[in-house]
């Protein structure tokens, strides 16, 4: 069950486009700075994750693992992450806790990238000794925990109780060597459950919005049935999931800002709310089978056009980045003000340059 059901993910990702709903950020608008003040070469897009220094603001995030058939492609997405100095997750190492023969397709990401920042994998759910062993499985430098209701509602063989996971997950935070990400997978974390995650020790939230994969969607397609647009379209879209969580966190705390996010102004936006870096999906599955020149090629321009957003706002840095203006229109506005949430700073924030 579990190996077909890690294919039919992989092939409806690939074939299945974003949404219906959008991510948000179109909201979301920059300033153009004509005075920047700062050169090209002063540009650093480097970050840290719950302590852990990245080179670039960009993860692989959660795709894949568990068995033979998907080895590859966990190898290529190393392979990839190797050659872009990217950090990694492993998709739900769950297969391999239950039978250690899987192990491999999990552990071939540390083989191909001995020095990455690999991120182990697992469901809310797990005891604090599976845990464990996944991130001994990998050597991992963190750990994500995810949080998925609406997939596995959907899905016919999926979880119907979700009691008691806040707890487990503090469980797990107390026991964990590494600092533990939770990460929703296309609906978003609002600001409440950011809150109750934080106070139970998490290190990081990846606030997985709606506006890019959608698992409602695959899973619907691989019962061949069809959802209807309400439910295709619930959850809280990515932008709004960052600042609601950007809204309660405090210095330590590091938000990672994924779903949808797909191109560099996408990205520099992602930061400029509030997080230290941005997850990506599906759009890596999709350059699986790309040569490594022409993957290479389309990562630097990515990277050069995060890069010419930040002189064009001003920001040398992440952290200017943060204090350049933002300003919010729309329906994100109107949301964020009927949540409560103070976004006038925003922008109003100090411009770096003149
Ligand atoms: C084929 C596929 C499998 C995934 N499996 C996992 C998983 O095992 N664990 C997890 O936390 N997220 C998983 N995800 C979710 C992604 O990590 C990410 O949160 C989501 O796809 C939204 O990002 P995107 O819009 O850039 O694809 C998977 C995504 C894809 C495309």
């Amino acid at each position: 069950m579990r190996q077909s059901r890690k294919l039919d993910h992989i092939n409806y990702a690939i074939q299945l486009s974003d949404g219906p709903k959008e991510a948000g950020f179109a909201d979301f608008t920059l300033l153009h700075n004509c005075l920047p003040e700062i050169s090209w070469e002063e540009i650093d897009i480097s970050s840290q994750i719950a302590g852990l220094d990245i080179m670039q603001p960009i993860i692989i995030n959660a795709i894949t693992g568990g068995t033979k058939d998907v080895l590859d492609i966990n190898a290529r997405l190393a392979e990839m992450a190797a050659a872009a100095n990217l950090a990694m997750a492993v998709g739900s190492q769950y297969a391999a806790i239950e039978d250690k023969d899987n192990a491999l397709s999990y552990q071939i990401v540390r083989k191909k990238n001995p020095k990455g920042i690999i991120f182990s994998n697992l469901g809310a759910y797990v005891t604090p000794d599976e845990a464990l062993q996944a991130i001994d499985m990998l050597e991992a430098e963190a750990l994500q925990l995810h949080l998925n209701p609406a997939q596995e509602i959907i899905m016919a063989e999926g979880d119907r109780n979700f009691t008691g996971y806040l707890k487990n997950i503090e469980k797990i935070v107390k026991k964990s060597p590494v600092p533990v990400i939770v990460k929703e997978v296309g609906c978003g974390i609002a600001r409440e459950q950011a809150k109750a995650l934080i106070e139970a020790g998490v290190q990081a939230i990846d606030v997985g919005g709606l506006g890019g994969t959608n698992f409602m969607a695959i899973e619907a397609a691989r019962r061949n049935v069809a959802l209807p647009l309400e439910t295709l379209c619930w959850g809280i879209p990515t932008a709004l999931s960052a600042l609601e969580t950007a809204s309660i966190l405090s210095k330590d705390g590091t938000l990672i800002v994924s779903g949808g996010i797909r191109t560099p102004l996408d990205t520099i936006k992602a930061l400029a709310i509030g997080g230290s870096a941005v997850g990506i999906a599906a759009p890596f599955l999709r350059l699986i089978n790309q040569p490594p020149d022409a993957f290479i090629s389309w990562f630097n321009d990515f990277i050069q056009n995060i890069k010419q957003f930040m002189l064009l706002t001003g920001a040398k840095n992440i952290k200017e980045l943060r204090e350049t203006p933002l300003v919010i229109t729309g329906y994100s506005r109107e949301w964020l003000l009927a949540r409560g949430i103070d976004i006038s700073h925003y922008a109003m924030r100090k411009k770096h340059g003149c």
